[in-house]
């Protein structure tokens, strides 16, 4: 069925006859081209779409055009202008409101709404307006700021006041972000807002089960359907059918088996993406269907049956940590205290689904993606198409949201196999189901642990015992369950350790990289354990920690000496202050009897770097160009961290120029330096210190042409001319390799001949303490955390603002982690297979969130600074439950720590 209508877009009037189905998303995105307004969900469960329809925010997903004649529809593109921003827009920039950008157009439209009616709106009133509004990366609380801002500039009619800047020393000074302006306009291109002519829609077709045999695939009735162009199978794959970051294990597509209910079994390619879905559908896949292991528990079984046959049974790593001699120190312990806890798979849930675009151009294929590291696509793509890496280029686009879950490729092998199976352009795409059903998720993890420590309070032995569900495929198990192992004695000195995790393969989803790396899971045990042995010591738990605290000059479990850069004390210091100020401002409020106040406290550490003796360097170019900018290119990706900004400002400052004439260029394959992964927060560190050393460089090439110190860009371009005449290029690129690293061998012990440094198996790390305070409610068991105080250690803020947003968005991420996400599946189906499912935190779950910045310089850091994107989500989980203690004499020991299970352990 059609419908004729006439409708108004940012002032254009339009008549159109519209198909029944057509929602509004699509009609603005592919029919109007205004690429502004994002698809999140397609189902109404993340309001990135958000538009404004005759003066209501609608998500425009969820609205069809048949319903729309005579409407009148605002969109982000229809508030921007080339001139300024809008006051909304100046809100969101000058609060710092922008990480990954994907949601913002989104928020910003939600907000004008708001602000349309209502020109002072209420705390309450904002959460109210924004409650459909998902961000993943901002914890919400700049994004409330931002809204009330907005509502002030707006009353006031006020100008931007920009916090003048008078020298380019630009270390420490929140400076615009690089990304901001164009993400608040709408106008940053993600990958799925580009499109080719003669472009082909790629879908796949997934495992109906968890586990089972391919007996056939009949692909007859999906070729002979309407705008196919080609079905690829498993044999039409030209080089490698396997791909992984660690070893090439999982298949592209599936041949004889499946393994989880993810694989990929078939692709199709047609004119349409409608025609693809509709295709994918009729393809015929019989199989002999098989019991699946969905437990590492059981696959850990002696007699389990194989997840991958020719392995000699489902363990797919182990790692073992031994310091001191175990059983000495538990005989010298006055008390012990054993625990086992369990942390569920979590989805990523960044807020842009996977999204690609590959194209044939002339002998390569060019492939726009966002990706934590392209260097990596690029190779996995050319071992799968058996073409030299020199005819791949991946260009990076602006990623919305990565968080571990875009180190590894999920559409992108398949569409540029499109496009080689083809030659013509591929676009693939997953809607938010397939997202969640083929993504790798958080390592669930069965943690036991078992503590000695004597009666003032001196840990003297710890035992852990980890057992991770690596799922299907190895993916990044290894360097995780590394990390569950060596940071579970949480930032403490034991004397005595004896640390084993085992990763096991199993029928689930791959489990790999997410914020946190494996160190999370084990610091909720640690955590918990550290309270429970102050609560049998009769200690302050603060007090405990302190003195155990990680200082200069102990050893970590591994054996390794700490150097410089150790801020746990001063992270453990502000927390402790913070809660004491906490509880003087709650427990004079009186509250009704059923609702119980606690507070807890918790900490963690974890490695920045990839470390261990691995490849870990980045590069950096630096350019002169002719109208005097600069142009720094680079191999780390912003994914809404703010890595482009940070190397701006580093940029700015060593070569004592302005910040905006600095642009970044981040991770195309044929024109940046590699920069290796943006994982282990690294890149601040490793790429910082690359443009830092370039910059310097660069420096010393301009200082034949030019006397003064601080330049602009008319000097510069001065420059150029001057050094062009003599046929010098104004460019340099160089390398930076951090501090060298060891493989750790298992045995902290002193080895005779065996060098101190030989045991440096990390060259920086990380610490964060959180303080919580929450209430629980005994009549539902609903746990309503009022206030977190989140310290982090972070060697040198070179952008204050943009850490404390970091913080808090990993304080929010560690707040679902805590109470209400995980990701559920069963032998046939993704039980969690939507954002509404998933319980990702919205801005009404938030509590009020103090970040406090810890600055202990890290003297090789780049100005002194660390990286620190991840550690803040780890003491969230363990910080509530040891509230959840204090407030109602409970231990949760299993997240996520829902109402149901609060109020059935209340129960007893
Ligand atoms: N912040 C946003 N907004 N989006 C992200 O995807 N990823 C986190 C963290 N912060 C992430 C983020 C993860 S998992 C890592 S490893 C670091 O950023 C990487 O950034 P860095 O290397 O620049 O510190
Ligand atoms: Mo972050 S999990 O190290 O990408």
């Amino acid at each position: 069925m059609k419908t004729k209508i006439t409708i108004t877009v940012n002032g254009v009037i339009y008549n159109k006859t519209v198909e029944d189905t057509l929602n509004l998303l699509n009609f603005l995105r592919e029919d109007l081209g205004l690429i502004g307004t994002k698809n999140g969900c397609g189902k109404g469960h993340c309001g990135t779409c958000t538009v404004i329809v005759n003066g209501e925010a609608k998500r425009s997903c969820i609205v069809r055009m048949n319903k729309l004649d005579g409407a009148i529809v605002e969109t982000i593109e229809g508030i921007s202008s080339q001139e300024g921003l809008n006051y909304i827009q100046e809100g969101f920039v000058q609060e710092g409101a922008i990480q990954c950008g994907f949601c913002t157009p989104g928020m910003i439209m939600a907000t004008k709404a708001l602000l349309d009616k209502n020109d002072d709106p209420s705390e309450e009133a904002i959460k109210e307006a924004l409650k459909n509004n998902v961000c993943r990366c901002t914890g919400y609380t700049t994004i409330i700021k931002a809204v009330k801002k907005a509502a002030y500039l707006k009353k006031q009619q006020a100008e931007c006041v920009k916090e003048s800047i008078l020298s380019n020393q630009y270390i420490g000074q929140s400076v615009i972000r690089k990304d901001a302006l164009s993400k608040v306009k709408g106008e940053r291109v993600f990958a799925d807002d580009y499109k080719e002519k003669d472009m082909l829609y790629g879908k796949m077709v997934f495992s109906q089960y968890a586990h089972a045999k391919i007996i056939s695939i009949d692909t007859k009735e999906a070729e002979e359907s309407e705008g196919v162009v080609k079905i690829a199978m498993a044999k039409d794959i030209p080089g490698q059918n396997a791909f992984g970051l660690f070893e090439a294990e999982q298949p592209v597509i599936a041949e004889n088996e499946v393994k989880y209910l993810g694989e990929v079994v078939a692709v199709v390619y047609a004119k349409t993406n409608e025609q693809a879905e509709h295709a994918a559908r009729l393809v015929k896949v019989e199989y002999e269907v098989l019991k699946p292991i969905l437990s590492p528990i059981e696959a850990f079984e002696e007699d389990a049956p194989l997840v991958h046959e020719d392995r000699e049974n489902n363990i797919v790593h182990y790692v073992n940590v031994r310091k001191g001699e175990v059983d000495e120190g538990f005989k010298n312990a006055d008390v012990v205290i054993e625990g086992y806890y369990y942390t569920p798979a979590i989805e990523h849930a960044y807020l842009e689904p996977e999204a690609c675009l590959a194209k044939p151009e002339e002998d390569t294929i060019t492939i726009w993606t966002g990706n934590q590291g392209s260097k990596a696509y690029q190779e996995m793509i050319a071992t799968s198409l058996d073409l030299p890496m020199e005819k791949i280029r991946v260009i990076y686009t602006p990623c919305g949201g990565g968080f571990g879950g875009k180190e590894e490729p999920t559409v992108q092998i398949h569409a540029a196999l499109g496009t080689y199976l083809t030659q013509k352009p591929v676009k693939m795409v997953l809607t938010r189901e397939e997202s969640i059903r083929m993504s790798i998720k958080r390592h669930p993890m069965h943690v036991w642990m078992k503590h000695g420590a004597t009666k003032d309070g001196k840990l003297v032995a710890m035992e852990s015992r980890v057992i991770a569900d690596a799922g299907a495929y190895m993916s990044q198990t290894k360097p995780v369950i590394f990390r569950s192992a060596v940071t579970a004695t949480g930032p403490y000195v034991i004397p005595n350790v004896k640390a084993d995790s085992y990763g096991l393969y199993t029928h689930n989803n791959p489990s790999g990289a997410f914020r946190g790396f494996g160190s999370t899971q084990a610091s909720f045990g640690a955590e918990i354990q550290m309270d429970k042995i102050a609560e049998k010591l009769n200690m302050d738990p603060v007090e405990l920690r302190r003195k155990n605290a990680f200082k200069e000059g102990e050893l970590t479990s591994t054996g390794q000496l700490l150097k410089d850069g150790v801020g746990y004390l001063e992270t453990l210091e502000a927390a402790q202050n913070a809660l004491n100020k906490m509880k003087e401002d709650y427990q004079g409020v009186t509250r009704p009897t059923h609702k119980k106040l606690g507070f807890g406290l918790a900490s963690s550490y974890k490695n920045v770097g990839i470390g261990t003796g691995k490849l870990d360097q980045a590069g950096a170019i630096i350019e002169i160009e002719e109208s005097g900018r600069i142009t720094v290119k680079m191999g780390a990706t912003d994914m809404g961290q703010g890595v482009d900004t940070i190397v701006a400002q580093i940029a700015a400052t060593a070569l004592n120029v302005p910040y905006d004439i600095i642009d970044v260029i981040a991770c195309d394959t044929l024109i940046c330096p590699d920069g290796g992964m943006t994982t282990a927060s690294r890149q601040t560190y490793v790429t910082g210190n690359a443009v830092k050393k370039a910059a310097n460089l660069l420096k010393e090439k301009l200082s034949q042409y030019i006397e003064v110190n601080e330049k602009n860009q008319e000097t510069l371009a001065f420059v150029y001319q001057e050094a062009s005449k003599k046929g010098e290029k104004l460019s340099v690129e160089t390398d930076y390799r951090p501090p060298k690293t060891y493989p750790h061998d298992g045995n902290a012990n002193p080895v005779p001949g065996k060098p101190i440094e030989a045991y440096d198996i990390h060259y920086s790390y990380c610490f964060a303490t959180a303080a919580v305070a929450l209430e629980v409610d005994t009549r539902t068991g609903e746990v309503k955390v009022l206030k977190v105080s989140a310290a982090q250690d972070v060697g040198k803020a070179i952008h204050p603002q943009n850490i404390k947003g970091q913080i808090e968005g990993a304080v929010v991420m560690g707040m679902g982690f805590a109470l209400s996400e995980e990701f559920l599946q069963d032998d046939t189906k993704i039980i969690t297979d939507n954002l509404n499912q998933l319980r990702i935190p919205k801005i009404t779950d938030i509590p009020e969130i103090a970040p406090i910045i810890v600055e202990v310089k890290q003297n090789e850091g780049p100005y002194g600074a660390k990286g620190m994107g991840e550690v803040g989500l780890n003491p969230m989980a363990p910080a509530i439950s040891n509230a959840i203690f204090d407030a109602v004499g409970i231990r949760l020991q299993i997240l996520p720590m829902k109402k149901e299970k609060v109020l059935s352990a209340l129960k007893g």
